[in-house]
């Protein structure tokens, strides 16, 4: 059979050469019989581990129950629960949340919504978004045109305009854009922890003064938690891990820790308040499968499990033990550096060149250990329930594929 599938992140002309056919727990398994440790989280994105029997259970029942219908007038108790639950455990809690797909479409939607919001306040030419160096904010075209990772913006045309890159780690660069344009800035986009781009935590006091810029000029701080959202970093959101209050939060991932597909904006209640001030305003920005029923029911029994297992504190102590394993091998050498927070981390090598890092993926996925490299960075980010034992199986297989790989 001709291979049909168009991969994401593929060259067009390839398929995915291992076949994966089964998840449970925090293990992976392809039609060979090979078992990995999901050193992953698939995609950045599994708290809870796969094969809850709970979150089936209640996907299935939702589907049984009420499949979906949309847009007002229609509206459905578990997508307002959820919602409430969102808000409830975020720094927003008097905001609403709007819902989609994925996290991209959660960026776009918070990239209209920032728009929109200068719009209704009678401030038409403040258009302007600030995007971070290396910052991944998913494939839609505001995503796109926002993200600092160059080679994911090019070959495509033109992109959306009135874009001003900032560094990501040295804040007085923010402070001169600010300094020119501050009238004209709609918001900044940032991850709190920079993931896809090499998980970069952020410098000293970079975010808190970003919002204090933002404060100071009017512009709305939208932080996007796709990947730090539900407990990564230790807390529910990396706003609570580092202080900081934005005005739009972005979400995805582990929201429903993967077993259905959820995005979302969680919106201030002073942005709510500009939304809602004219009642005959109407918010023009709608997905069909917005706050899909069976994927708001996979993601309130998600949330009641992060709850429940303590899963954003066992996210700090996975950190510890896998950092102290990585820092282990920066001591003797064997890397260069350790970077990270809660439970995403990542390793830089000491070969600076992507062949390397490929190289040392490949031997771990030998080894049985799923990890991701990234530039000169091997990137970790486990489910929230992985076991002392199997942390300390991927740090001994990243071990060994250097080893291995140092031998040539
Ligand atoms: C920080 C961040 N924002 C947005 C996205 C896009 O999310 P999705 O792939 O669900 O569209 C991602 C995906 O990895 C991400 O890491």
């Amino acid at each position: 059979m001709t291979p049909k599938l168009l991969h994401p992140f593929g060259k067009p002309g390839t398929s995915g050469h291992r076949n994966l056919v089964k998840s449970e727990g925090v293990r992976l398994w392809d039609d060979q019989g090979n078992e990995y440790i999901d050193g992953l989280g698939s995609l950045w994105l599994c708290q809870v581990g796969w094969g809850r029997p709970e979150i089936i259970q209640a996907v299935t029942d939702q589907l049984s129950t009420l499949v979906y219908n949309h847009f007002p007038p229609w509206g459905y108790d578990v997508a307002e629960t959820l919602a409430d639950k969102i808000t409830s455990i975020s720094p927003l809690p008097d905001g609403r949340v709007y819902m989609c797909c994925s996290g991209s479409e959660a960026i776009d939607s918070a990239f209209k919504i920032a728009r929109a919001t200068a719009q209704l306040k009678g401030e038409p030419d403040r258009q302007i978004m600030l995007r971070r160096t290396r910052g991944y904010h998913g494939v839609n075209v505001g995503g796109t045109s926002m993200q600092g990772i160059e080679p994911n913006r090019t070959g495509f045309g033109d992109l959306m305009p009135h874009i001003i890159e900032i560094d990501p780690e040295n804040i007085e660069s923010a402070a001169s854009v600010f300094a020119e344009h501050g009238p004209n800035i709609a918001g900044v986009i940032s991850e709190p922890v920079q993931g896809a781009g090499g998980v970069f935590p952020p410098n000293g006091e970079y975010l808190q003064q970003l919002r204090d810029l933002c404060t100071r000029n009017g512009s709305l701080m939208i932080l996007d938690e796709v990947i730090t959202g539900f407990g990564r970093t230790g807390s529910m959101f990396a706003a609570q891990t580092y202080g900081v209050t934005p005005d739009l939060i972005t979400f995805a991932k582990g929201v429903t820790s993967g077993y259905q597909p959820l995005g979302g904006v969680i919106v201030s209640r002073d942005v709510c308040d500009v939304l809602e001030a004219d009642p005959d305003f109407i918010l023009r920005h709608g997905h069909t499968y917005s706050a899909h029923p069976a994927s708001c029911a996979a993601a309130l029994v998600n949330i009641d499990i992060i709850e429940r297992e303590g899963l954003a504190d066992r996210a700090n102590h996975i950190g510890e033990r896998l950092s102290a394993g990585l820092q282990a091998l920066a001591d003797d050498g064997s890397i260069r550096e350790v970077r990270g927070v809660g439970a995403i981390w990542a390793a830089r090598l000491n070969n600076d060149d992507l062949a390397t890092t490929v190289a040392v993926r490949d031997r771990m996925l030998d080894l049985g250990v799923v990890v991701r490299p990234i530039g000169d960075s091997i990137a970790f980010c486990p489910p929230l329930i992985m076991s002392d034992e199997d942390v300390d199986k991927m740090v001994d297989a990243f071990a060994q594929a250097l080893r291995d790989n140092a031998a040539g």
